[in-house]
């Protein structure tokens, strides 16, 4: 591919402008973005989705789809969340197509928000919620369990059109799937995998 020294020198020169171009993505989340202001919070989430599991089995399913949903437009920026707001020109995503009279879970996402800010008042983003969340589902299930990068800054804004063309939908064909995950960074081998252990969460929490 480096068959000369220019066109190595102008590989760099891409990479460079690239970065240049997109300065946010060079902010790196990191697992203990918390450690000083909220050391506890994995805890507290991991402790408030116990709770909620036990009355609502198929609730951390749920999670793992906003989360999902949160992040397939524009980032996991909690945008999810938000409400219709006219002063600020919100049009919630929550009544989008892939999103209206299925996503479920926010008033979970409430309590988990309200444990944490009782232990430490406006440190941790909602959109950090949302992937802890996800993650402590993933591992009371049975699953793996990681650490999950934090540092996630809070969307002010959300996109309910983007909501209805980014995030896929169910009678979308392989190339317009692979089209959509490549559009997150995310290839075949993640599509599939990714397609198999929601099923698996699926059919896990809802006992079937
Ligand atoms: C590959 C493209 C995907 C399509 C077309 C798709 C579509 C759907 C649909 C139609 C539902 C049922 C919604 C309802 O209750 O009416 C669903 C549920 C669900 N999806 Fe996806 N999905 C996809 C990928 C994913 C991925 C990547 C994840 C997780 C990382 C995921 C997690 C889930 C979960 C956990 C549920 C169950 C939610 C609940 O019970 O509340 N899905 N999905
Ligand atoms: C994590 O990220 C935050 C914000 O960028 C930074 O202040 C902190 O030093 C980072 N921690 C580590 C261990 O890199
Ligand atoms: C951390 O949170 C958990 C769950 O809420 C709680 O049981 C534990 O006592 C907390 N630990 C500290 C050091 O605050
Ligand atoms: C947002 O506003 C629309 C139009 O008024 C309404 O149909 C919808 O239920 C509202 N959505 C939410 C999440 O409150
Ligand atoms: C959601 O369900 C309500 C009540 O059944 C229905 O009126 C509405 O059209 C549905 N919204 C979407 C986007 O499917
Ligand atoms: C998104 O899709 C829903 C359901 O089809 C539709 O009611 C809504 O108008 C769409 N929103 C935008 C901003 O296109
Ligand atoms: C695939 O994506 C194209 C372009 O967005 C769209 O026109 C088409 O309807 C999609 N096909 C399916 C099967 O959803
Ligand atoms: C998927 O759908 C798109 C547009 O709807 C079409 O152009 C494409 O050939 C289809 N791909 C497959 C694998 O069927
Ligand atoms: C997808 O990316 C992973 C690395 O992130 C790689 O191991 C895998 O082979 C890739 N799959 C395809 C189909 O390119």
């Amino acid at each position: 591919m480096f068959s000369s020294s220019s066109s190595y020198t102008s590989f760099f020169m891409i990479l460079l402008a690239a970065f240049s171009l997109f300065p946010l993505a060079r902010a790196q989340l990191n697992s203990t973005f918390y450690s000083l202001n909220c050391p506890n919070v994995s805890a507290i989430v991991n402790t408030a989705m116990q709770q909620a599991l036990q009355s609502d089995p198929r609730i951390g399913a749920s999670l793992i789809r906003l989360h999902f949903h949160d992040c397939f437009l524009q980032g996991c920026d909690g945008s999810i969340l938000l409400d219709n707001n006219s002063n600020r020109s919100i049009q919630s995503e929550k009544d989008a197509a892939p999103n209206a009279n299925s996503t479920r879970g926010f008033d979970v996402v409430d309590n988990i928000k309200t444990a944490v800010e009782s232990s430490c008042p406006g440190v941790v983003s909602c959109a950090d919620i949302l992937a802890l969340a996800a993650e402590s589902a993933v591992s009371l299930a049975g699953g793996p369990s990681w650490n999950v990068l934090l540092g996630r800054r809070e969307s002010t804004s959300a996109n309910q059109a983007l909501a209805n063309t980014s995030i896929p939908a169910p009678f979308e064909n392989l190339s317009n799937l692979t089209a959509k995950f490549n559009a997150m960074g995310l290839n075949v081998t993640d599509l599939v995998a990714l397609s198999g252990k929601f099923l698996f969460l699926y059919f896990y929490f809802s006992k079937i």
